[in-house]
């Protein structure tokens, strides 16, 4: 019996045998083509058919329901991939390159500030995240490093993305 809890509490902590498994993704990040491949076998469509689906998102407004596994998964994957060197693992800027002194750092997430933000802005707050990801930083001088992600990712990956930056 006392083995039989211990085995479901370490299932259920994601621990085994005392060691602490890394929070990290397992999965790659799925770019272009190879994410609609992947999401329409989840939703049992082919590729285009999924590709036309996304489409169909609005860049306005999130989602009507929130990202399930396969989306909360993958915005981790390209969270630690294709963001956190600039961003840190959490938002916060930990273990960021210096970068020179007048090159734009971003803010770091997951703060009170950012959660008041989500509170009293609601899905504006979350529609300017969107634009930001996927179109980049708008031209300044010196040049924002934020680069865009549309026609990289898709949008319902870019929405998982504010999701996730809201989980911070
Ligand atoms: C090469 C560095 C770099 C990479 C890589 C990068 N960012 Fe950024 N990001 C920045 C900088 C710098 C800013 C702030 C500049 C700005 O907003 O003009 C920023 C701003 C943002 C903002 C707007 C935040 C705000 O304050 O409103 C979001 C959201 C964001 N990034 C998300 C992401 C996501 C998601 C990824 C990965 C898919 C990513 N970034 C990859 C450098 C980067």
């Amino acid at each position: 019996m006392r083995s039989v809890v211990l085995a479901l509490a370490a299932a259920l902590c994601g621990c085994s045998g005392g060691a602490v498994r890394a929070a990290a993704p397992t999965e790659a990040p799925l770019l272009g083509d190879a994410w609609f491949t992947a999401r329409g076998t989840t939703l049992g469509l082919d590729a285009a058919a999924a590709r036309a689906r996304d489409a169909a998102f609005s860049e306005a407004e999130p989602p009507g329901s929130p990202p399930d596994d396969q989306l909360r998964t993958q915005a981790a994957a390209i969270w630690a991939t294709l963001c956190a060197s600039c961003h840190g693992a959490t938002g916060r800027l930990e273990n960021v390159a210096a970068t020179p002194p007048d090159v734009p750092l971003p803010r770091a997430f997951g703060g009170a500030r950012m959660a008041m933000g989500f509170f009293f802005g609601g899905d504006k707050m979350r529609a300017g995240l969107y634009r930001k990801i996927a179109r980049g930083a708008p031209p300044t001088v010196p040049p924002s490093p934020m680069p865009p992600w549309e026609g990289t990712l898709s949008r319902e990956q870019i929405w998982a993305l504010v999701a996730h930056i809201e989980s911070l």
